[in-house]
């Protein structure tokens, strides 16, 4: 629901079949009803096809398990762009190049060494996910990004220091050859840095025209069949959405009068997405998250998915969250701080970009525990998340956490957390999984029309879903889902873990 003018309120709400309505009213809750009542008969509608699907793939899954018809073959290169070369982005890629060349494993990913469960659990059937759907390989890859320092990638991994030297060297001809294309930029979106390779242009839609005009090269130069954009690039100053937003209109309108509510990630955003490419965003920022750009993905059919990668202290408490719900004990307070010392570090120093990180941290714990079932476990928590630049730790953040729950007859207790954990070396396979499964997703019909990703919800702290539909922040919960739109992809019998025929 948004205010179109004073006293006109618009219900926004999307049919189950993807499609965005929009109708006017003169209170504000008259609209709120509406809308809400709109998305529910649309979630029932979407719930009960999803139903029929899987029951449908449950009995295909009887005769044959080979539905991959409807998924095109993962044939020729698969081009990655990635706005933002900094120390996610060289880890990444120094990491599949290290692979390619057999000096390491991917370890921490599921594409390349996870398993997925076949049938029932005495036929042990587990191939591997990269056998079982059909994915791009790792030789496939090759890359292209954006940045505002003018450093080759050997040279961002170098002052990144997340990766040893040595293994640096072993890869080098590689990283430098990849050098950054000229960033679309504004300062006063990442108030901590500043460089000098950007670009310059009229209003923000001729900046997205110069972007899509770097895809059109790259498309051509590099040979890729298909291509992918995540962004890997700082976090931006928190804002919240305005009609600016509100739909592909009122976006290019405003990109065209260069408004200031355009952030330079919607640019990335909205280029990608004319071009016909997927898009992944892994900092917190809005980006995706406004009407417009879910109306761009459903209409022209791409997957997008979001956002901020789960990677440490946030992992941890989408695991930690759902033990205390499933033994319901009771929470008071979760008070997680970190250190860390590298450029995100810094550039979350500054109020408006932490103000975004911290909004995306914070959602997870009110999803998991869903504090109006349980008030008297969950209704009174303390809540609160704090980032410390410390340079001297680098890469290498501690994140600690101190949680105080309560049991039986109310009695308190304690649990500390200190994870030292390496934020790049969470991150990279992160990126390397959403490239491959987005391409999946971009092969797929059944799935690039839905626009938005949620089975990769799996990846993310603040996942992306169907407007209205409250998110799943659950570990276990996110890699059923993942694991379950795989086999329903194959036509292969889902996994509920209902197991009574094994006692018949
Ligand atoms: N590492 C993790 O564990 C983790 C987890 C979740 C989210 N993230 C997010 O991933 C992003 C990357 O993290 P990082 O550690 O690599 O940060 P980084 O600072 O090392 O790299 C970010 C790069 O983006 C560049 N950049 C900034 N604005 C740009 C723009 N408009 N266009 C092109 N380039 C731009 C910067 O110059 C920098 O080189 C951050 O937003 C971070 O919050 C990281």
């Amino acid at each position: 629901m948004y205010q179109k003018r004073p006293g006109i309120f618009m219900a926004d709400w999307w049919d189950a079949n993807g499609r965005r309505h929009r109708k006017q009213f003169s209170t504000a809750q008259e609209a709120r009803q509406h809308e809400h009542r709109e998305t529910a008969l649309a979630h029932g509608k979407r719930a009960s096809r999803e139903l029929k699907l899987a029951r449908t793939s449950s009995t295909h899954a009887k005769t044959e398990e080979t539905g991959t018809s409807t998924i095109a073959p993962a044939k020729g290169k698969l081009g990655v762009m990635i706005p933002g070369m900094g120390a996610v982005a060289t880890t990444f890629v120094a990491g599949v190049e290290a692979v390619r060349k057999g000096l390491a494993a991917p370890i921490g990913s599921l594409t390349q060494m996870g398993t997925i469960r076949l049938g029932k659990r005495t036929e042990g059937r587990s191939p591997k996910i990269k056998e079982f759907v059909p994915l791009a390989g790792l030789n496939d890859l090759v890359f292209t990004g954006w940045d505002i320092f003018e450093d080759d990638m050997y040279a961002a991994a170098r002052n990144a220091g997340v990766l040893e030297r040595d293994l640096l060297d072993n890869v080098k001809d590689r990283l430098s050859s990849i050098k950054p294309l000229k960033a679309v930029f504004d300062h006063n979106y990442v108030k901590k840095i500043d460089g000098p390779n950007v670009k310059k242009g009229k209003n923000r839609l001729d900046l997205a025209e110069q972007l899509r005009q770097d895809i059109r090269d790259f498309r051509k130069s590099s040979g890729a069949d298909r291509l992918i954009t995540i962004w890997c690039a700082s976090t931006e100053s928190f804002i919240e959405p305005t009609a600016a937003h509100q739909s592909v209109k009122s976006l290019e309108k405003a990109m065209k009068e260069n408004d200031e509510s355009i952030a330079p990630s919607m640019v990335y955003a909205y280029a990608s997405l004319m071009e016909g490419v997927p898009f992944a965003n892994g900092a917190p920022n809005l980006t995706l998250d406004i009407p417009a750009m879910i109306e761009l993905a459903n209409e022209r059919e791409i997957p997008i998915c979001g956002k901020d990668f789960k990677t440490g202290q946030t992992l941890m408490k989408t695991v930690l969250a759902p033990a205390f719900k499933a033994r319901l004990l009771g929470l008071s307070g979760w008070y997680s701080t970190n250190i860390l010392g590298n450029r995100d570090g810094e550039v979350l120093d500054d109020p408006g970009s932490f103000k975004t990180k911290e909004e995306s941290k914070l959602g997870a714990l009110e999803h998991i525990l869903q504090p109006s079932l349980y008030p008297e476990l969950y209704g009174n928590i303390f809540h609160k998340v704090r980032i410390n630049y410390y340079p001297p730790r680098g890469d290498n953040k501690e994140g600690w956490d101190n949680i105080d729950i309560f049991g039986w007859l109310g009695y308190p207790m304690q649990i500390k957390v200190d994870f030292l954990c390496r934020d790049s070396i969470l991150a990279a396979p992160i990126v390397l999984d959403l490239v491959l499964f987005l391409d999946l997703a971009q092969r797929t019909p059944e799935l690039r029309r839905l626009g938005i990703q949620e089975w990769l919800s799996f990846y993310f702290k603040s996942p992306m879903t169907a407007p209205g539909l409250y998110p799943e922040h659950d570990l276990f919960i996110q890699l059923m889902k993942l694991k379950n739109t795989l086999r329903h992809l194959k036509g292969a019998e889902l996994i509920t873990h209902l197991g009574l025929e094994y006692y018949d």
